[in-house]
């Protein structure tokens, strides 16, 4: 029986107890408590039948710095960074149309790989640059928030592997060389070991 059950059983038999008082016992001051256990054991039962939900943060995911092969990994890690940890899908779309923030569609065309690293992690000191749109700057009720400072707090090379991913997914070349991937502990990038 799981915690659950053992509870539902548990209101479920003080809800019938009060039931059966109410039925058989004429005494005023135990019928109002067993009308008192009914309506408590009632939300009780209630209570318990809503699903449960746990929300917990998005797992963390690492990344063997060691096992990235080529750009076009370095750039399907990003694409994970993207949907996960990176919270960045809960604000963009990618081609599905400008929500509450820019879409991001063949941003990687649109902004330099430098104007993209500094978009990210000094989002204030840059105005949104709409190619197609005149007049004055669009508004978003939705601020970007620093990536690389908490509560995101991407790293330097995962900051890295999102811009990879948006240049790859724009169909541009990826301009992040994988010799840039800081390996933790060690000043060179000659032996590329550790996790992102
Ligand atoms: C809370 C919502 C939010 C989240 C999360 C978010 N952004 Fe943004 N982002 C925005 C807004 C709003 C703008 C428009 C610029 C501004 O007004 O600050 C923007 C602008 C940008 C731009 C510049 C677009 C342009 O055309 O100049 C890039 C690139 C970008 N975001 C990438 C990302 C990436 C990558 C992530 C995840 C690591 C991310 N954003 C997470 C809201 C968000």
């Amino acid at each position: 029986m799981t915690e659950v059950q053992l509870l539902q059983t548990i209101g479920l038999s003080v809800v019938g107890l009060g039931g059966a008082i109410l039925l058989f016992v004429k005494a005023r001051f135990v019928r109002v408590v067993a009308f008192v256990s009914i309506v408590l054991g009632g939300f009780t039962l209630v209570a318990l039948s809503i699903p449960q939900m746990a929300s917990l943060p998005p797992g963390v995911e690492k990344f063997d710095v060691a096992s990235i092969k080529d750009k076009k990994e370095l750039a399907s890690i990003g694409q994970k960074i993207f949907f996960g940890k990176g919270q960045c899908a809960l604000c963009h779309t990618i081609g599905t149309g400008e929500g509450r923030c820019p879409d991001l569609k063949g941003i990687g065309s649109k902004l330099t790989r430098d104007f993209m690293y500094e978009s990210l992690t000094q989002p204030q000191a840059y105005v949104y640059k709409d190619y197609e749109h005149v007049g004055p700057a669009k508004f978003f009720p939705a601020k970007m928030p620093y990536i690389n400072k908490k509560p995101i707090g991407l790293s330097k090379n995962e900051i890295l592997a999102v811009i990879a991913f948006l240049q790859n997914m724009s169909g541009e070349e990826v301009t992040v060389e994988l010799s840039e991937i800081e390996v933790p502990g060690s000043a060179g990038s000659a032996s590329r070991r550790g996790v992102l």
